[in-house]
Formats: C-alpha cells, sequence, structure tokens
C-alpha cells in the first residue's frame, strides 16, 4: 500500500525501502524534474544542518520549490501561541509536501493527522527520524553490498537518539541482523525498542565496554550524546565516555564502517587525514548518500 506521510520508520516495507533505494540510485545520474511546480515547506522548530538543508537541495533538484522557516520555534506565529495543528492546515494550503523537525515526541503524527498534503517527520523529540534511518540503511547498502547478516555497534545516547530508535526499526526487517548496544549507564536503550528487536527475531546484546566489540562489528555506528534532551548532571555522568580516536579506530575491521548520523562532537576524534583517506570513516558519504534517498522519498510522495 503506498504510504500517504512518512512520521515513524515502521510504515517502511522491505518493498519500498528497495524501490526507495533503486530510485536514490537512479537521481545520482539524472537530471529528471519530475517534480516541477511542486512546493516543499520545510517546517523546523528545531535546528539542523543536514535534514533542512538537503530535503531543500532534495525538491530544488527535482525541480521543485521551497518555503522554510528555519528557526519556527521563534519566527513563525507559534510565537504567538498558534498550535502546530493549525499551522499544518495553513501550510497545506500554501505547499503540497511539508517535512517537519519539532521538540515534541509524537509532533509530526499529530500533524499528520490534519494535514491533506504529505508530512515527512524529520525528527521529533526523542522520537523518530525516519529519514535518517533509509539513509542510514541506505548507506549501510553501498558500503557492504548487503542488508541482511550484519553485526551493528550502535554507540552512545541511545535512550535520547530518535536516529538508533529509527534505525532499530528498520533493521529489524532484515535477517540474521546482530545489534551490541554500547552507551553510559544513564542513557541505555529503551525497552520498547528491545521488545520490538525481540518480536522481529533480532540479536542485541547491551555491552560497555567499546574497545571490545569494535573488532566484532561490520557497522559502528556512533552517536553524539544529547546535551539538549538532559539535564546538566546527567551529561556530565555520560559525556566523554565513549570515543572513536585513533588508537581504538584501528581496532575497526578492515571492512567495517563507521558511522554517524551528524553532527559529532568530541565522541569522533580522528585525524583529518584518516578521516579523508580511510574508508572505512563513511560518515561525509552517509551525510551525502541523505540527497538521493530524500528525492527518492519526494518523488514516491509526490508522483
Ligand atoms: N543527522 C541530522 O539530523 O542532522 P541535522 O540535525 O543537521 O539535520
Amino acid at each position: 500500500m503506498k504510504l500517504n506521510h512518512l512520521v515513524e520508520s515502521q510504515q517502511l516495507s522491505v518493498e519500498i525501502i528497495l524501490s526507495l533505494f533503486k530510485r536514490a540510485d537512479e537521481f545520482r545520474d539524472s537530471a529528471d524534474k519530475p517534480l516541477t511546480g511542486k512546493i516543499l515547506a520545510a517546517l523546523f522548530y528545531e535546528p539542523s544542518t543536514r535534514t533542512r538543508l538537503s530535503f531543500e537541495s532534495a525538491m530544488m533538484k527535482l525541480g521543485g520549490n521551497v518555503i522554510s522557516t528555519e528557526n519556527a520555534k521563534e519566527f513563525s506565529s507559534a510565537v504567538k501561541g498558534e498550535s502546530l495543528i493549525d499551522t499544518t492546515r495553513i501550510i497545506s494550503a500554501y505547499a503540497d509536501i511539508i517535512v517537519i523537525r519539532h521538540f515534541e515526541t509524537g509532533a509530526a503524527k499529530q500533524a499528520a493527522a490534519v494535514s491533506p498534503v504529505p508530512i515527512i517527520n524529520g525528527g521529533d523529540g526523542s522520537g523518530q527520524h525516519p529519514t535518517q534511518a533509509l539513509l542510514d540503511l541506505y548507506t549501510i547498502r553501498k558500503e557492504t553490498g548487503r542488508l541482511d547478516n550484519l553485526t551493528i555497534a550502535m554507540v552512545g545516547d541511545l535512550k535520547n537518539g530518535r536516529t538508533v530508535r529509527s534505525l532499530c526499526y528498520l533493521l529489524g526487517k532484515f535477517k540474521n541482523i546482530k545489534i551490541i548496544f554500547v552507551s553510559p549507564e544513564n542513557l541505555s536503550i529503551k525497552d520498547d525498542i528491545k521488545d520490538y528487536l525481540m518480536r522481529h527475531d533480532v540479536q542485541y546484546e547491551e555491552q560497555t565496554d567499546l574497545n571490545k566489540c569494535l573488532p566484532l562489528a561490520d557497522i559502528v555506528y556512533m552517536t553524539r550524546i544529547q546535551k539538549e534532551q538532559m539535564t546538566a548532571g546527567e551529561y556530565n555522568k555520560a559525556a566523554g565516555i565513549y570515543k572513536i580516536a585513533e588508537e581504538n579506530f584501528k581496532l575497526l575491521k578492515s571492512s567495517a564502517r563507521l558511522l554517524h548520523p551528524l553532527p559529532h562532537v568530541e565522541e569522533i576524534n580522528l585525524p583529518l587525514k584518516t578521516e579523508q583517506t580511510d574508508e572505512r570513516v563513511a560518515y561525509f558519504r552517509q551525510a551525502e548518500n541523505g540527497l538521493y534517498a530524500r528525492m527518492a522519498l519526494l518523488a514516491y510522495l509526490l508522483e
């Protein structure tokens, strides 16, 4: 069944995922403009570099136009007390599709419930970030050639990290996946994700020693400690515990790939030369893949 909105990763079937990847590959070398005349509204209540700009670039490359509020919390009528529901109803009269990033979990779902045009969740609080998961999975396939038979170490703030949550939901759709969760004690993965993985026969374990896990992983998925989602006390307890630097980066298999949704701060500290020359560093290619994955999604929802 065709999707009207994308608010959570679980909506994406394997069939849709594979067709989006095929389309994303095609868009790399195509000058087609299938969305000429269409308008994307980017409604962002939280900061963003990659998600907002890659969606905007994707829409323009497809021939469409963009209207954008980069700081809706401060510069939209939310300041005057307008609800997200009313804002969505208004913007849906101005645009053919809306990408929303919001600080509240469930915001995109609320918007989708009242919107006559497609809503894409560009990240909602500590809920989900399904297009990040889509581009992460697209990157995993491009880099390793497969989506089954993978061991993935997920490292960092697994409690608040919406990208990890969305990626787990997608990985649950593939075979022989093993996930190793490595997090500070106070930021471990939540039970709803563990329950989902159990129900979908995904093996997982929780570990504390990152260096023991690095040689086992096909993919190391690092994440930032989400300072903005916690108290100073919680942050101080968790910051700096897990890092990839020169001394432990060499523990990765030669075929492994280091991914990160970005932005990264102290949890990755590799020399520029390593980032530029070691093919195991995949996070800049990952961010670029986001452009093509989002082009494919916009075309899917609007054509
Ligand atoms: N990965 C990601 O969502 O990046 P931005 O916050 O820059 O959009």
